[in-house]
């Protein structure tokens, strides 16, 4: 009895003494690597791809000995971009890479608007590499963009900033989210309309799939008795949501919809990632998850 407690205790010992090595893999300390790993939805406009440049420069200034990479989550947009000889790495496979390549310790930064559906599949998915034999000591993944009530007034002042000149105080501004019809995050718009609404009554958050609805959003248009509203994407990118949806010729874009009640509406296809304060609210979020590997 004696015996067979004492092999379960060193056997026990053994296993601990195996776990506490983590990934350090057969004993040897690892070499201490940096990477940043951008991610973004994508876009398959290339006018609109720009706007990520921004967001390149800008981390790239921040950190200058800190290897930076990219990656996109939208599928489509990868495969589209492909058949024009465009490889472009998934998270995953960007992931991958870092790991191949021995990198110890990743910030990952979401250029997601809100911390919907795409945020938390990365978010869910990126953490899979720590737990792997050989994967990150380390893994972090900084929050997208309106992640705090800090956030959404930094954005909502940015933004204000930066609405056309020739606005008068009678001009409403439509913007343009995203949404998710799925994912409890859908509500970040509401709390952006009460944001704008504090600042700038006429200001109104609308999105293409959750909520509020351009429907809602025209009824408030109505009420104030709106003459011009411009259309502006709260969006990283304009991209095909942008062009189309809210600038697009068809019946049911917003643009028709809008000047469907007889109200001018003027398109301005200008994305988040193009306003150097978003930009710098990003860049912030980034160097917090960073901090910690210090
Ligand atoms: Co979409």
């Amino acid at each position: 009895m004696k015996k067979l407690a004492i092999v379960i205790l060193s056997a026990l010992v053994l296993c601990l003494g195996w776990v506490g090595q983590g990934h350090s893999g057969h004993g040897e300390k690892r070499q201490v690597k940096k990477a940043i790993l951008l991610v973004a939805f994508g876009t398959s406009i290339p006018r609109a791809q720009k706007a990520f440049d921004h967001i390149d420069k800008a981390v790239k200034e921040t950190f200058p000995r800190v290897e930076v990479r990219w990656a996109f989550t939208s599928k489509i947009i990868r495969k589209k971009l492909a058949k024009q000889g465009k490889l472009l790495d998934s998270p995953v496979v960007a992931l991958s890479r870092l790991m191949e390549e021995g990198y110890t310790h990743v910030a990952v930064l979401s250029l997601h608007t809100i911390a919907g559906e795409e945020f938390h599949d990365l978010y869910v998915n990126a953490h899979k590499f720590v737990e792997m034999e050989e994967g990150f000591e380390r893994l972090l993944v900084a929050r997208p963009l309106l992640s705090s009530h800090t956030d959404l007034v930094r954005v909502a002042k940015a933004m204000i900033k930066h609405f056309p000149k020739d606005r008068t105080k009678r001009d409403a501004v439509v913007l343009m989210g995203h949404g998710s019809a799925h994912h409890p995050a859908d509500f970040t718009y509401m709390a952006m309309n009460y944001v704008f609404w504090e600042m700038d009554p006429l200001v109104f958050v609308g999105t293409v799939e959750g909520r509020p609805t351009i429907e809602q959003i025209l009824s408030k248009l109505k009420t104030a008795k709106v003459k011009k509203a411009f259309l502006v994407p709260l969006m990283s990118v304009a991209g095909d949501h942008a062009i189309n949806d809210m600038a697009g010729p068809e019946p049911d874009s917003w643009k028709s919809v809008i000047e469907n009640v007889g109200i001018k509406a003027i398109p301005i296809l200008k994305g988040t990632a193009e306003y150097p304060e978003v930009v710098d609210i990003w860049v912030d979020h980034l160097k917090r998850a960073f901090s910690h590997f210090n």
